[in-house]
């Protein structure tokens, strides 16, 4: 059967199903195909289940260590079921999933569960259990998503060698994990397998954590806790290939030059992900592919096929749902006439580790490579931050940078408790082009987490309340502790 549309969507992951229904609402014929579950990576088998576990996690993590402290007595260890956590972590998925199915519903979204494939620029072939229909539109925006990267010695099997996905699903804590790569899934992923109980070691090729993804200072905060937490960092350290041993796995790494062993029950590879741009004939229709696989779009999404847009992971980086969805809406209002593009100043990121490492706008080299050579930066500690201590979940600080002459904001770093949360202000301040004094004059509630940011505002400018600085105009170096002073390039 040949159905026609206005638009067609293909992948419903956070950027495919908001592009769908900002198109519908927007008055256009619009249908959404998805091979495997509505909400893609993100709600499936990524953000959300890695958050309810990393949630969990910790909760037992306060449980054990926090509560008693508090004189909250527990008779006995709090003990974990793991397989009633993965399927209350199932039913967090599922609730989220059943309501993008509700959404696209309620929007007259046709949804079509099948493969797609391009036949040619202007039709789509879709196989699926009960259907093998062409889709002919006037527009398509391919949002496929990306896939985990495999490296040589190491092929993921979900059984020896995990992927996150696997990772998630697991029903049974493995008492000795190797991580190899600490990035982004690496990390969340140790956090959480360590408080339920893992023995993690985590191989990284580069000579930090979290390398060029996050600030520096920041990541020496979590690597810290980490190291507290007993789990074993390798840096500068290539995994090479892995053998069984009995019922466990031995793997080979390369460390300065010299091969090392280590024992695993599990492997949890996370050393990247590829757009899934090799798939679906998109190189027979002729599309732009670049040297890294991300589709080639202008600044409003659209490919060199003038009816073809491309957004989210399969569209370049940096691959995460929020920038997904901000290009979903972005595509859907083009193609509904409206005159947009992409303009954002910054994309937030999250890295859900403990304590959180939050971020929006640019870091130090990136602030002075942009043309801002000379900068004020300051910090201010949650250990000052009477909610945080009230919390006992007072470390880390928030860093901000700003230009020296002009006082405007451009960038903000946080470790610490609910960095996650606090980070949209700061997202905000950088969209709005705020100064300094934006931030120190605006009235934050106390006793709140979010006068950290009011509080950072004002280190920087040399004055904070709840921490003693130097006097100003002598410049001086930055230490994070509360006694510090700010720190003026
Ligand atoms: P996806 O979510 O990958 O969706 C693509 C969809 O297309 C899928 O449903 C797929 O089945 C479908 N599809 C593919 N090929 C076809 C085809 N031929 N026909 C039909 N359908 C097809 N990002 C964050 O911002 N915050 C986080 O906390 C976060 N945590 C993460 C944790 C993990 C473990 C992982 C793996 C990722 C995480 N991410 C996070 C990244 C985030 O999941 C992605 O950036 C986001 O899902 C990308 O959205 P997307 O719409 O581009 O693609
Ligand atoms: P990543 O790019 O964040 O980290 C991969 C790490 O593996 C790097 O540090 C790299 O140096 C290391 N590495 C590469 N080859 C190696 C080798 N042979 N041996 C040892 N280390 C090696 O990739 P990751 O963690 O797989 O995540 C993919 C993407 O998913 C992220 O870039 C992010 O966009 C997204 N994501 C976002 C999250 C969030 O927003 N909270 C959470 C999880 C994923």
């Amino acid at each position: 059967m040949t159905k026609s549309f206005d638009v067609c969507v293909i992948g419903a992951g956070p950027g495919g199903y908001v592009a769908a229904i900002r198109s519908a609402q927007l008055g256009l014929k619009t249908v959404i195909v998805e091979k495997e579950y509505l909400g893609g990576v993100c709600l499936n088998v990524g953000c959300i289940p890695s958050k309810a576990m990393i949630t969990a996690a910790h909760f037992l993590h306060r449980l054990e260590h926090q509560a008693p402290e508090m004189g909250i007595e527990i008779s006995g260890k709090p003990k974990l079921n793991m397989k009633k956590l993965v399927t209350w972590k199932q039913s967090v998925c599922d609730k989220m999933s059943g309501g993008v199915s509700q959404l696209l519903k309620g929007n007259q979204v046709e949804v079509v569960f099948g493969e797609a494939e391009f036949k040619d620029s202007k039709t789509l072939k879709v196989v699926g259990k009960n259907v093998d229909d062409l889709i002919q539109a006037k527009n398509f925006i391919i949002a496929t998503g990306s896939r985990p990267i495999e490296i040589p010695g190491f092929k993921i099997d979900e059984k020896e060698v995990l992927s996150s996905t696997g990772a998630l699903a697991l029903d049974e804590v493995p008492k000795k994990l190797v991580v190899i790569g600490g990035g982004y899934i690496g990390l969340e992923i140790s956090s959480y397998l360590q408080k339920l109980g893992s023995e993690v070691t985590i191989l990284e090729a580069m000579p930090t954590l979290l390398k060029g993804v996050a600030d520096a200072d920041c990541v020496q905060v979590v690597a810290r806790k980490l190291k507290k937490s007993g789990v074993q960092v390798h840096l500068n350290a290539k995994a090479k290939s892995y053998k069984a041993t009995g019922k466990s796995f031995e793997v080979t790494y390369e460390l300065d030059g010299k091969s090392e062993k280590l024992k695993a029950d599990k492997i949890l590879l996370t050393v990247g992900r590829k757009p899934n741009s090799d798939q679906m004939g998109l190189k027979k229709i002729g599309l732009k592919i670049d040297e890294r696989g991300f589709i080639e779009t202008n600044s409003q999404k659209r490919t060199n096929l003038p009816n073809i847009f491309a957004i989210g992971d399969i569209a370049g980086q940096p691959m995460l749902a929020h920038k997904a969805s901000h290009e979903g809406v972005l595509v859907a209002e083009v193609i509904g006439g409206q005159n947009r593009a992409y303009d954002a100043k910054t994309v937030p990121a999250v890295i859900f580790v403990d304590p959180e490492i939050a971020s929006a706008g640019w870091m130090e080299d990136e602030a002075k490579a942009n043309g801002h050579s000379e900068l004020k930066i300051g910090k201010f500690p949650f250990g000052a931050n009477g909610r945080a201590v009230s919390m006992m979940e007072a470390e880390g600080f928030v860093k901000i940078i700003a230009d020296a002459k002009t006082h405007i904001v451009l960038g903000v770093h946080i470790v610490g408790p609910e960095a996650s949360n606090l980070i949209s202000e700061a997202a905000l301040a950088i969209e709005m082009g705020a100064r300094l004094e934006d931030l120190a004059l605006t009235i934050h509630p106390h006793p709140t987490l979010g006068e950290t940011m009011m509080e950072a505002a004002e280190a920087t400018l040399g004055h904070a309340i709840h921490m003693i600085q130097k006097p100003l105009g002598g410049a001086s170096k930055s230490t994070g502790s509360t006694s510090t002073a700010a720190r003026v390039h």
